[in-house]
C-alpha cells in the first residue's frame, strides 16, 4: 500500500503505540484484499457488546485503552449484552453482566461515545452521500450506504475500533464507486404493508446473497423505518450491504443503478411471493404466544408514538410480556411526551441500549411473536425459541387484553 508521511510516522509509533498497532493490523488486511491505499473516514460503528466479543474481544479492547488509544473521529457501537439498569432486576447472570460494564469502561477510555444502538443514524451520526464511513453492524451498513448514500464495508468488529483509533481504513469494496454498481433488477409488483418491507428484505437476502439489488416499484412515500427494515433483514437472510431502490434513495436518484449495463439477473415480487415468505418466517409448531418483542432494528421515536396507539385501553396480559428494544435518546423522548408512561403503565418493558439477539433471553419463554425479520430470522437459532412473524398490531394482538 501507498503510505503518506503521516502514516509512515504513525506506523514508526510517533502517534502511540495503540495506534500504531491500529493501523499495522489496518495495512496487514488491506494488502490482501488489494487496497493501493489508506482512505480517511468520518465516523465509525464499532462494537463492544460481550454476546459477540467474549473474553479475547474484552481484554483486546482494554488493552488498546491501557496502551493510550483514543478515537480520532466520532465512534459510536451496536447495542450491549444486558440492559444497563434492569439486567439484575430481571435475572440476567451477573458475571455476564460484569463482563459487559467492562467492556462499558474500556470504550469510554477510548473515547468512544455510549450511544449502544444499531441505529446511529437516529442518533445524529448522519455521515453525507460520498462519504466514507467506517461501520460494523450489518443493518447499519445497509442504511449508510443505501438510504444515506454514504460508503462502507461491512466492517469486522475488530477492525472497527483500529479505524476509530486512527480515522483511516483500506479502500477496497464499496469505498470505491465501481464497485456500487447495481448487478440485479427487482421489480415489486404489489403494494407494501409496514411487514412487508421486511418479508421483501428476506427474499432480497436470499436471492441477492452479497449482490447489489436495484428495486423497482418502490413508492417515495417509503419511510426510514420501512428502509431500515427492508436492509436489516436483506443483511440477516443474505449479505447485501447495499441496495438501491430506482427514484428514492440517492445514488439511484441521479443515475442508472447498473451504470449502463444491464442486470446479471432480474426478478418480480408479487402478493403470493411476499405471504409464501412471511409464513415460512414462521416456526412449524410455535405454541401460545408469551412474549412480544419489537425493535429490530431499534425501534424509532415514530414507531414508539404509533405503537402507543395501537394498544390504547389495553393491558399487557398477567401470564405474558411485551419489550420494546429501542435508543436511551428515543426512551427519553418518549418520557418526556409521556408515551413512555402510557407504555409502561400497559405493562410493555422498554429496553433501552440492548437487543435481544446479542443478550441471553431470560425468563424462560419458548413462542414469541415479532413484527421484525430480522429478528424472526435470527431468534430461533440463538435461543432455542419458536417465533411468530406477523404484524404490530397481530403482536399486541397477542400479548394483551
Ligand atoms: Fe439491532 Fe440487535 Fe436487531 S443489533 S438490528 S436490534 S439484531
Amino acid at each position: 500500500m501507498q503510505l503518506t508521511d503521516q502514516e509512515k510516522r504513525i506506523l514508526q509509533g510517533e502517534e502511540g503505540e495503540a495506534k500504531r498497532l491500529a493501523l499495522e493490523i489496518l495495512q496487514k488486511v488491506g494488502e490482501p484484499l488489494g487496497a493501493e491505499r489508506f482512505i480517511e473516514v468520518a465516523s465509525v460503528q464499532a462494537m463492544a457488546h460481550f454476546g459477540s466479543l467474549h473474553i479475547a474481544g474484552r481484554d483486546w479492547l482494554e488493552k488498546l485503552a491501557q496502551l493510550g488509544g483514543c478515537c480520532c473521529v466520532p465512534t459510536t457501537q451496536d447495542p450491549a449484552s444486558i440492559p444497563f439498569g434492569q439486567w439484575e432486576e430481571m435475572g440476567y447472570d451477573a458475571e455476564y453482566a460484569q463482563n459487559q460494564m467492562r467492556l462499558a469502561e474500556a470504550i469510554l477510555k477510548l473515547g468512544e461515545m455510549p450511544k449502544w444502538s444499531c441505529t446511529p443514524y437516529y442518533q445524529g451520526s448522519i455521515p453525507r452521500v460520498g462519504q466514507n464511513v467506517a461501520w460494523a453492524e450489518s443493518s447499519a451498513v445497509s442504511f449508510a450506504n443505501s438510504v444515506l448514500g454514504a460508503r462502507t464495508n461491512r466492517t469486522p468488529a475488530g477492525l472497527a475500533i483500529c479505524a476509530a483509533l486512527t480515522g483511516k481504513m483500506p479502500c477496497y469494496g464499496l469505498y470505491l464507486k465501481e464497485n456500487r454498481r447495481a448487478q440485479i433488477k427487482v421489480c415489486v409488483e404489489c403494494e407494501l404493508t409496514d411487514l412487508d418491507y421486511n418479508t421483501l428484505g428476506i427474499l432480497l437476502g436470499k436471492r441477492a446473497g452479497a449482490k447489489i439489488p436495484a428495486i423497482y416499484g418502490i413508492p417515495g412515500s417509503a419511510t426510514n423505518d420501512n428502509l431500515k427494515y427492508l436492509g436489516a433483514s436483506a443483511a440477516s437472510s443474505g449479505s447485501v450491504a447495499l441496495y438501491h431502490i430506482d427514484g428514492v434513495t440517492p445514488e439511484a436518484l441521479l443515475q442508472d443503478p447498473f451504470g449502463g449495463r444491464a442486470p446479471e439477473e432480474e426478478f418480480s415480487v408479487t402478493r403470493e411471493l411476499l405471504d409464501e415468505e412471511a409464513q415460512r418466517l414462521t416456526t412449524e409448531g410455535v405454541g401460545d404466544i408469551q412474549l412480544a418483542v419489537v425493535g429490530c432494528p431499534h425501534y424509532s421515536s415514530e414507531e414508539a408514538i404509533r405503537l402507543s396507539k395501537i394498544i390504547e385501553g389495553r393491558k399487557v396480559a398477567e401470564d405474558k410480556a411485551f419489550w420494546i428494544f429501542t435508543t436511551l435518546e428515543t426512551d427519553s423522548l418518549l418520557e418526556r411526551m409521556g408515551i413512555k408512561a402510557k407504555l409502561t403503565q400497559a405493562g410493555i418493558r422498554i429496553m433501552a441500549q440492548t437487543c435481544l439477539v446479542i443478550s441471553p433471553l431470560v425468563g424462560g419463554y419458548q413462542n414469541l411473536i415479532t413484527d421484525s425479520g430480522k429478528f424472526a430470522s435470527y431468534l430461533p437459532s440463538e435461543h432455542g425459541i419458536k417465533i411468530k412473524y406477523a404484524s404490530t398490531e397481530a403482536c399486541a394482538e397477542a400479548v394483551m387484553k
